[in-house]
């Protein structure tokens, strides 16, 4: 099959298009004939083992896995012995944002990992473009409450967690003010923000309002550049762990010595976010934002592309 491959850390050059073996699945494991994946932020961090903290996880002299990948959309070609809630010819679709080697044209996950049917309305590509975003997205509400009264700025609105989040949350019937670039004002707003704040023209932190939430998908302010805009009791929560990796320790800092909190969207469960996003496709509540396609035979051009930070919503990498 024709695959994706590295075999050292590095930027995109260190990829390779190959003929390798197709994986076999065992037992607990389905096959699947990969139709759509993307690349994102997370595939751009395993391919360079940024920050370094990742090798811990995805080999730490080299990757463990020879292909990248950590999304996919296909169906499923082979069902193995002890697998009971699939079959052959399920479209399916799934995340392990540890690797997947998903940038194949075949591969093997067992059955009870973050996978789950393809609701019929949904294409391949905006199903498997909703998945890295939109999970990381969906664990910036972990353990927060929610109402129309809830007041929420979410900066980076047009990058693929900032384009699920503010789906997520409008879908909660939160006020969510949402900051993007100019040319996208007009699709933050149909994802369902109340107000807009285009960043190429204003600072969003020169604003009048209280929010209860600031969540910063793009990593791009701080704590301390927000904190007059939040309530009382208000919470920031952002994508990144900042220059000085504060966003790591003042989440202990601002728990013992401020009303105002810092909490770090530490991601985890994407099987449940799968399930979560899953139900809000088949509902049509959650809409695909895709920038470009590309053929794997271009896959280091993608890399590139989504490196430069300037995507809107998700890069689809499609195979056929
Ligand atoms: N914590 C984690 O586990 C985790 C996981 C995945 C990703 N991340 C990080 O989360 C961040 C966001 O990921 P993503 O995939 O959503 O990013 P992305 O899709 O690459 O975000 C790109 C978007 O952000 C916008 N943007 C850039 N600078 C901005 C600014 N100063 N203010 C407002 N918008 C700005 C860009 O608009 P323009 O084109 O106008 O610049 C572009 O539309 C990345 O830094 C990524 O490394 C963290």
């Amino acid at each position: 099959m024709k695959a994706v491959t590295r075999n050292q850390y590095g930027p995109p050059d260190v990829l390779n298009i190959e003929d390798i073996k197709q994986p076999s699945p065992k037992s607990d494991e389905l096959l699947i004939h990969v139709l759509a994946t993307t690349v994102n932020r997370t595939d751009c961090a395993i391919l360079r083992a940024k920050p370094f903290l990742m090798r811990a996880f995805t080999g730490m002299l080299k990757p463990k896995s020879k292909v990248p990948g950590t999304d996919f959309a296909g169906i499923i070609e082979e069902v193995g012995a002890e697998v009971s809630d699939f079959k052959v010819g399920d479209r399916i679709w799934g995340l392990n944002d540890l690797g997947l080697s998903s940038q194949a044209e075949y591969m093997v996950i067992k059955a009870n990992q973050a996978i789950s049917i393809i609701p019929n309305n949904t294409s391949f590509k905006e199903a498997v473009a909703c998945a890295e975003g939109g999970h990381y997205a969906f664990n910036f509400l972990n353990n927060l409450n929610f109402n129309k009264d809830t007041k929420v700025l979410v900066n980076g609105a047009t990058g693929a967690i900032g384009v699920n989040l503010v789906q997520l949350l409008s879908e909660k019937g939160v006020q969510v003010t949402a900051v993007g670039n100019s040319k996208n004002i007009e699709l933050i707003k149909s994802l369902g923000a109340k107000k807009t704040i285009d960043y190429l023209l204003e600072d969003f932190t020169i604003d009048n309002e209280k929010y209860h939430y600031i969540f910063d998908a793009v990593g791009k302010s701080s704590f301390y550049k927000c904190r007059h805009l939040l309530l009382p009791k208000g919470i920031y929560k952002s994508s990144e762990l900042g220059p000085y990796s504060q966003n790591l320790y003042l989440p202990i800092w601002t728990k013992l010595f401020n009303s105002q909190k810092v909490v770090f969207p530490i991601p985890k469960n994407p099987k449940r976010t799968i399930e979560y996003l899953t139900n809000l496709l088949r509902k049509n509540i959650l809409k695909a934002v895709i920038d470009r396609e590309y053929s794997m035979e271009n896959i280091k051009d993608a890399y590139d592309f989504v490196e430069s930070g300037e995507k809107t919503g998700s890069v689809i990498i499609r195979y056929k």
